[in-house]
């Protein structure tokens, strides 16, 4: 049950009549879960904003509202409070009811959507032909919840892997594979020897373009200099404003000089790693033309040439088994996995419709389109006739809409790419598909203690792969520790620790993500996110598997139980916050889907796990004085278990019996 849907209903219908009819809708939005249970269950916020914009006194207004308000089957009597907030008190009878109906409820009361749509979610897409890493993960664990969430309440939801399967990367490993290959390695570990490629082109084109940007960054520091003598050769002039002025140039000017000169240093670090290696410094004298023949290679597999197809198609089937390995391990699907490679075909048929429909004209040879209100054009082929990544996903876009015409579209994609997808929005607005909701779910960086993008000591990125294994091992030293702690005996053997630490490592590296907003960057680390108290999954896991440890010691009939018809009693303060906490599920999910954000649904799950932490310190269920009492409160631990199953469920997390 959504009681905070229903309490919007009705005080937008009490609004009706008082406040300016355009005004309602955003009015009703005003109520909202009470910060202290002292205040009641929920608030009403809307009387300020109103009474300002019909300049009338708030308690006034506040007292005509309530007048208005039909709630008595819901709450007791609103009260007016301070300025004119409106507490809202629900009904326990209400409370009973819900919770007793969510008790033999599969879904635990939580309805599906009114109103279901058909979505497409395009999350994970990694650029294959090099292994996942440390930045994958977010758009991979975040997609998934979003796509589990939607999917729960109802609506119709495509998970689409547009995998980078068909970019430059190729040209690189195809380029590698032809000059710097050992057939003894790739025989033995494709993938491997693969990624060693490309780890060895890709530091080879980033030699030479390094340095032929350093002349250019030596001349620009030439001119910071020059810019620097001239700020400090400004003599003061007594005028205050310009003087002003003059000092936050010299400052700029300084500024300059210093970056510049770092990043010179950078620039030297990044060639020297090349030159002063006897193996890379050779192969760079002999392959100094390694950037263009990347792309050349590139192109060549673009148009089709027989041996690069050849070998692309023998690349990919490893690559794309590491993949599904680190999916299987992360118990993420999709239902569909179109790469970029599956639109080649497609590229030239887009750019010419546009070309035709007058939405693209060419400029210095390469077709454009130009977006309103947009600084630069689009380039969807280039000069040589060469296609893009946006118009790929423009041909993804078409593609997507005839097949399965749906109403919403959600890129889970780094906040970096925020401009492409600014445009490819646009430019899909422009071709007609504007019936389309298209929406870039951004996310920022994850971060290393040191506050710059999560690198491994040698400076390389993190794999992922690595990732779940440390997580998973750290993990199992809290597991073994704690049941090597049990008063009564450790209860865990060697395998099933290993089981319950693979749940709770890859849970803990989940949540750490989810728990974020998710536009924010975030420290990666793994003490924080394996504590056992706090804001992780450890945190959940163990709050679930305290009761399944109170059901096994009290061998409870759970199926019995979830038919009981004997009401559930809410005396003392912190069974009621239970209850309400366990009623709020269906209105987390909405909050959690409104703006995409799984971390409004980890809060949740959190207060929730709370909550019951305080009714478990507080009221005791086995040994409860009366037997009414008892299974009252069984059922009340049933439902929270249900809950946080269900909510770390949508969240990708699974949990455990015992830990
Ligand atoms: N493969 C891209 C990357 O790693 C992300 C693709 C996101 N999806 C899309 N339709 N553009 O940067």
């Amino acid at each position: 049950m959504n009681v905070r849907s229903t309490l919007r209903d009705r005080l937008a219908a009490a609004l009706e009549g008082l406040a300016p009819a355009a005004d309602v809708a955003a009015l009703s939005e005003l109520v909202v879960p009470s910060g202290d249970p002292k205040f009641g269950d929920y608030q009403i916020n809307a009387v300020m904003p109103l009474a300002k914009s019909l300049k009338r006194p708030p308690r006034e207004v506040a007292q005509e509202l309530v007048a208005k308000l039909r709630l008595d089957d819901l709450t007791e009597a609103p009260e007016i409070a301070g300025p004119g907030f409106i507490n809202l008190r629900l009904r326990n009878a209400n409370l009973v009811a819900a919770l007793t109906a969510a008790l033999g409820d599969e879904r635990l009361g939580v309805a599906a959507t009114a109103q279901p749509k058909r979505y497409v979610v395009d999350f994970s897409a990694p650029n294959v032909a090099k292994p996942m890493h440390v930045g994958h993960i977010r758009s991979t664990v975040i997609g998934d919840s979003i796509y589990r969430t939607l999917k729960f309440l109802g609506h119709t939801v495509v998970g689409d892997n547009h995998i980078g399967d068909w970019g430059t990367q190729f040209g690189m490993i195809i380029y590698g594979y032809k000059h710097f290959r050992c057939d003894a390695e790739y025989k033995q570990n494709p993938l491997a020897e693969l990624s060693r490629l490309y780890r060895l082109v890709n530091q080879l084109v980033d030699y030479f373009d390094t340095r032929e940007q350093l002349p250019k960054l030596e001349q620009r520091l030439k001119e910071a200099e020059a810019a620097l003598e001239r700020a400090r050769a400004v003599a003061p002039t007594g005028d205050k404003n310009a003087d002003k002025k003059a000092a936050q140039a010299l400052k700029k000017a300084e500024s300059d000089v210093g970056n510049l000169r770092g990043e010179i240093v950078g620039t030297n670090v990044k060639l020297a790693q090349v030159a002063e290696n006897e193996t890379l410094a050779k192969y760079a004298i002999e392959h100094p033309q390694i950037g263009s023949a990347v792309l050349a290679e590139t192109a060549k597999l673009h148009s089709g040439d027989a041996e690069n197809l050849r070998l692309w198609k023998e690349f990919m089937p490893p690559c794309l088994t590491a993949l599904q390995e680190t999916y299987d391990r992360l118990h993420v699907t999709f239902d569909e996995s179109l790469g970029e490679s599956f639109y080649h075909d497609q590229l030239a048929a887009v750019a010419e419709e546009f070309q035709a429909k007058g939405l693209a004209r060419e400029s210095d040879g390469a077709l454009c389109v130009f977006l309103p209100g947009q600084e630069t054009p689009m380039i969807i082929r280039k000069k040589d006739g060469a296609f893009l990544y946006a118009t790929t996903d423009l041909a993804t876009i078409r593609y997507r809409i005839e097949r399965w015409n749906p109403e919403a579209m959600l890129y889970v994609v780094d906040h970096r790419q925020s401009l492409h997808f600014e445009h490819l929005f646009a430019a899909a607005k422009l071709a007609g598909y504007d019936q389309c909701d298209f929406r870039h779910i951004s996310f920022g960086t994850v971060l290393g203690r040191d506050g710059k993008p999560y690198k491994t000591r040698s400076g390389d990125t993190v794999g992922l792969k690595g990732l779940l294994d440390e997580a998973v091992e750290r993990a199992l030293k809290i597991v073994s520790e704690n049941d090597d702690r049990k008063p009564d005996g450790a209860e865990l053997d060697e395998a099933r620790r290993k089981q319950i630490a693979e749940i709770v490592g890859i849970g803990a590296l989940k949540y750490a993500d989810l728990s974020q907003n998710r536009t924010s960057d975030y420290e990666f680390s793994y003490d924080k996110m394996l504590a056992t108290t706090g804001h992780t999954a450890t945190y959940m896991q163990y709050a679930y598997a305290r009761v399944r440890s109170i059901f096994r010691r009290g061998e409870v009939d759970v199926d019995a139980l979830r038919k009981q018809t004997a009401p559930i009693v809410l005396e003392s303060p912190a069974e009621r916050a239970l209850a309400v906490a366990l009623l709020r599920f269906e209105e987390a999910l909405e909050l959690a889907t409104v703006d995409f954000r799984p971390n409004l649904l980890t809060t949740y799950v959190f207060d929730l796990a709370n909550a019951y932490s305080t009714f478990f310190d507080q009221c005791p269920v086995l040994k409860a004085p009366t037997p009414e009492l008892r299974t009252s409160r069984l059922m009340l631990c049933d439902l929270t278990a249900r809950t946080i199953k269900q909510g770390l469920a949508l969240l990708g997390i699974d949990v455990v019996e015992q830990m």
